[in-house]
């Protein structure tokens, strides 16, 4: 793959390290590339972050054709720049186009993209603990046409975003609204694909959580409204006594590599991981009768955030004194001691960059 590169002639003064936020902030360069029909994949660039040209009746603004990804570059203490697990994203990716009938970015291609957009962004990557760069890949038909068919061009771009915590609360415990009224996914919709699609329809609960004074929702699965699935925007992951439960990915929730990651270290400490459906009901009385040890929600861009209380239609609960888990602790510690390069990487999931 030939990229071309066009760097800024104007580059941006680049934000305090200390009070980045999330996703605030891009960096100067992005990558973009085009597909057709005719050619697949061609035109790969790294240009000026800039706007992309869409036509009105382009369909991804009208019927959602449009998938995404969430992955991070790290700075270890070498000063030297990592990736953690690319190939997942990419590999998702895959899935979540196939769902949404557009065509694959193969996995070699996604990562030598992000790999170069990094490097000639990678004075953006910060250094101040708990910071990364934040990559954004993203793809979408730019096809025209008010008809419903499935389109034959689009586009696939990248931005990065420097980030701290995602959460105002950082590591600190989080409060989660169960969300009884509105449902994120059902069985043979896209719950398992990343795509826009499925965080707009989550955006009424989003707020309506964040009305009542919680960081997010806690769904419930669409069909009966009963079982434990996913927390807004990222996946659940509770200690009941001394088991780990987290929802099955049986096509109703994200596929997240921080998920997957949590569970081969978890596995490795001995402990046993239950892929498995829980209801809320059970959930909550092991809130209450005190066997609900831990609970978080994980994924790339917020890490692990501790949940320090569900709301259950008013039936409140307070896990660990809202405090931060033991277990909770040691997989945060543990996790981004490997992404940040900290500590010895024997699974193989950090992919140097420079
Ligand atoms: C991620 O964790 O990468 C996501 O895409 C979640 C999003 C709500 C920021």
């Amino acid at each position: 793959m030939q990229i071309q590169i066009t760097k800024t002639t104007s580059p941006k003064q680049k934000p305090d390290q200390k009070a980045l936020g999330f996703g605030k902030y891009l960096t100067d360069h992005m990558f973009l590339m085009d597909y057709d029909a005719e050619q697949g994949w061609h035109d790969f660039r790294i240009v000026p972050y800039g706007p992309i040209p869409m036509e009105p009746d382009a369909v991804a603004l009208h019927y959602a054709q449009e998938t995404f990804e969430g992955l991070k570059a790290y700075r270890t203490p070498d000063g030297g720049i990592q990736l953690f697990r690319p190939d997942m994203n990419a590999k998702r990716m895959i899935q979540s186009n196939h769902r949404l009938c557009m065509p694959e970015v193969p996995v070699e291609m996604f990562v030598e993209a992000t790999k170069k957009l990094v490097e000639v962004d990678q004075d953006w990557v910060p250094s101040e603990p708990g910071t990364s760069l934040y990559i954004r890949p993203f793809m979408f038909t730019s096809e025209g046409q008010l008809s419903l068919h499935s389109c034959t061009k689009f586009v696939f771009c990248i931005i990065c975003s420097p980030v701290g915590a995602y959460f105002a609360e950082g590591i600190n415990p989080v409060k989660i609204l169960v969300e009884d009224e509105y449902v994120r996914a059902v069985q043979g919709g896209t719950g398992f694909a990343k795509c826009g699609g499925n965080y707009a329809a989550a955006m009424a609960g989003q707020e309506k959580a964040e009305a009542m004074g919680y960081s997010q929702v806690l769904w419930l699965d669409g069909n009966e409204r009963k079982y434990v699935e996913e927390a807004g925007g990222m996946n659940f992951m509770y200690r009941i006594n001394d088991e780990i439960w987290t929802a099955p990915l049986v096509g109703t929730v994200l596929p997240g590599v921080t998920r997957d990651s949590l569970i081969h270290i978890l596995k490795d400490w001995g402990y046993t991981v239950r892929e498995e459906r829980m209801t809320i009901a059970d959930l909550m009385q092991a809130g209450h009768d005190g066997s609900l040890k831990e609970a978080y929600a994980c994924g790339t861009a917020a890490v692990i955030s501790p949940v320090g209380e569900l709301n259950y239609k008013g039936d409140i609960v307070t896990i660990n004194d809202f405090k931060i888990g033991e277990l909770t602790q040691k997989l945060y510690d543990t996790l981004t001691a490997i992404q940040w390069g900290k500590a010895e990487d024997t699974y193989g999931w950090t992919v140097k960059v420079c």
